[in-house]
């Protein structure tokens, strides 16, 4: 997974290429690399990685001018990174040029057949047998050579293509990988994503399944793959260049978890009413007759631990089982599926492909699925029966920060929903909540406000720590879990997260004088139980930092700090408490130095299984 560009036009194709990458660079940032032509020849350059050291490397050996050209931001997923590895790839004679995302399941079979018929490869990459492919059934014309080729192709991928022997041309194809048309002046874009293109178009067109976009500067022709002509339905873009800027902050990270009290506002906005939840993309589903056995959640990492916070919270209201699956997983092995089950898949990117695999795994088995995502127009979103999108605008930091708050807020009015429809037995519990769901942008406000300070003390302390424990029970577990996820990756710890009452099982031994454990006690009804866990972990002379609701001293008095949060309704306060774990992963990365909206080895966006 990556994210590829190509612009067309009469202006610097290195500079905008170079200003498209920047913007696409939470796709992958392992390499970056360019391919521009001036007419006469197609030049190279590629660096390890990101895109400041490509442009390091352009200073040093400068491209000879030209306005057509084509990028790339790499996540390695086949073969490591590599100048040699690094996009855009071409044949062994210097024919064919290619940026591709995704990944090209049957190379291994091309690869050999190409071998054989005495192609030499110098990568290790997937990607490298389509400018050979592309020599071996070349006939003459770039658009027929591109159109024998990819039946040939098995996978899910998004490519932009230059030909030499066509040099005013870029092909680009999009074939369950994202890949936009920018429509310019007299020039043409390509990108994986909308942030790349907003100070260049206005207006823009998905490349869909099937489809072939040939870019000149004048003219824009998309195509079926069998040549028929199609016209583009274009649409005007609609967030602006705001949405995508740090608007003062340091990182997009901490950007991002400030602006939670807008995020959930919007994804509650014209959905929650006085007495109930009015969601108008789920009016045809919700009625129909409710016949399901099962709700299963599907979904990774982060969305996933929201999923899992549903899953109890469903569970606490409906009557109905719910499972709570990694895509990953659920994509090759589970339960019995029918259309009795109702599927519902989490993705704040909606191009995730392990999810979008385990949607169609369910699709295949005819249950009725729902899509819980960020983008409305994503490949997920197009796949599922239904969706709800969470609006909670662009998330551009790699750890997911708003998009968590937001799912969870989507899935508790998915839930209310449900329960409404279903006459479930906690029918009763909705009114509560309802009223303590008009309040949750307020409160989580208000622990923005009380936990920032404190938080960022508490993360100079853990400095040199290299491993720290979470424990929590209930929904306190699996919000444990998130914040482990989130140290993990933002700021390099050995994070781990345990049922507060598991400990005893055997990881107990691991606790040792000063180790730091986090303990989260936010279920009034499993606090003595808790308080008891934190006692077995203080006589071990662990250094504890007690995470509970203003006012218990219970839990205040045995622990070395304490940080307190609002109190809200119990199944409200997943949201509350993720905000100090969030903070304290964001303080706990830059205190030591690292790029916290770029963790290593990461990308934002899982287009590869
Ligand atoms: C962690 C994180 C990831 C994502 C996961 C799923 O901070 O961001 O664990 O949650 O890769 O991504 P989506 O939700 O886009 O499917």
């Amino acid at each position: 997974m990556s994210g590829i560009v190509g612009y067309i036009g009469k202006s610097s194709a290195e500079s905008i290429l170079l200003d498209c990458l920047t913007h696409l660079d939470y796709r992958g940032y392992d390499s970056a690399g360019i391919a521009i032509s001036n007419q006469e020849k197609i030049e190279i350059r590629k660096e390890i990685g990101r895109i400041e050291d490509l442009k390091t490397l352009l200073e040093m050996e400068p491209i000879t001018g030209g306005n057509i050209g084509i990028g790339h931001t790499r996540w390695a997923s086949h073969g490591s990174p590599t100048i040699s590895n690094a996009h855009p790839l071409s044949d062994d004679q210097s024919q064919f040029y290619v940026v591709h995302n995704g990944i090209i399941e049957n190379y291994r079979q091309l690869k050999n057949e190409l071998i054989t018929k005495g192609h030499v490869f110098c990568t290790d990459t997937d990607t490298e047998v389509i400018p050979h492919l592309l020599v071996q059934h070349d006939t003459g014309n770039f658009e027929e050579t591109v159109r024998k080729v990819l039946p040939l192709l098995k996978g899910s991928f998004a490519l932009a293509i230059m030909s030499k022997h066509q040099p005013d041309t870029i092909i680009g194809i999009s074939q369950e990988n994202p890949l936009i048309i920018g429509f310019g002046q007299n020039e043409a874009f390509l990108s994986s994503d909308i942030s790349a293109l907003l100070s260049y178009a206005k207006e823009i067109y998905p490349i869909k399944n099937g489809e072939i976009a040939i870019l000149k500067a004048n003219e824009i022709k998309v195509q079926t793959i069998e040549g028929e002509t199609i016209k583009p339905e274009k649409r005007i873009i609609e967030w602006t260049e705001d949405d995508f800027s740090l608007q003062g902050y340091e990182h997009y990270m901490l950007k991002e978890i400030m602006e939670q009290p807008k995020a959930i506002k919007n994804t509650l906005e014209g959905r929650l009413t006085e007495n109930g939840v009015n969601i108008p993309e789920l009016e045809p589903f919700l009625k129909e007759s409710f016949e399901y056995r099962k709700i299963d959640i599907v979904a990774n990492g982060t969305s996933y631990h929201s999923g899992m916070i549903g899953k109890k919270v469903m569970e606490t209201l409906l009557d109905i089982p719910v499972e709570v699956s990694i895509s990953s997983e659920f994509r090759y092995e589970h339960g019995p599926l029918s259309e009795k089950n109702l599927v519902i898949v989490i993705s704040q990117s909606g191009e995730t492909a392990d999810t979008l695999s385990a949607l169609r795994e369910a699709k295949q088995y005819g249950c009725k699925t729902i899509a819980i995502t960020n983008k409305r127009r994503g490949n997920i979103a197009r796949k599922a029966d239904y969706t709800i999108c969470t609006n909670a605008g662009p998330e551009l930091a790699v750890p997911a920060t708003k998009a968590y708050t937001t799912q969870i807020t989507a899935l508790y009015l998915l839930a209310i929903a449900l329960t409404e429809k279903t006459k479930g037995h906690g029918l009763d519990r909705i009114p509560e909540m309802l009223k303590e769901l008009h309040q949750l942008p307020e409160e989580v406000e208000k622990t923005l406000i009380m936990t920032q300070d404190a938080i960022d003390q508490f993360a100079q302390v853990t400095e040199d720590q290299y491993r720290l424990f979470l424990i929590g029970r209930g929904l306190d577990y699996v919000l444990a879990l998130e914040g482990a996820l989130k140290l993990q990756e933002v700021a390099y710890l050995h994070a781990d997260a345990y049922a507060a009452g598991e400990m005893k099982h055997g990881t107990m031994a691991l606790i040792t004088p000063g180790v730091p454990v986090i303990a989260l006690s936010t279920q009034k009804h499993l606090r003595d139980k808790t308080i008891s866990n934190i006692k077995e972990i203080k006589a071990r002379d662990a250094f504890v930092v007690g995470v509970t609701t203003i006012g218990d001293d219970d839990v205040s008095e045995i622990v070395d700090e304490v940080m307190y949060i609002p109190e809200v309704h119990p199944f409200l306060m997943p949201i509350i408490a993720a905000i100090p774990l969030q903070l304290l992963a964001y303080y706990a990365g830059t205190v030591r130095g690292y790029n916290v909206d770029r963790p290593r080895n990461l990308a934002k966006s899982l287009t590869v299984e």
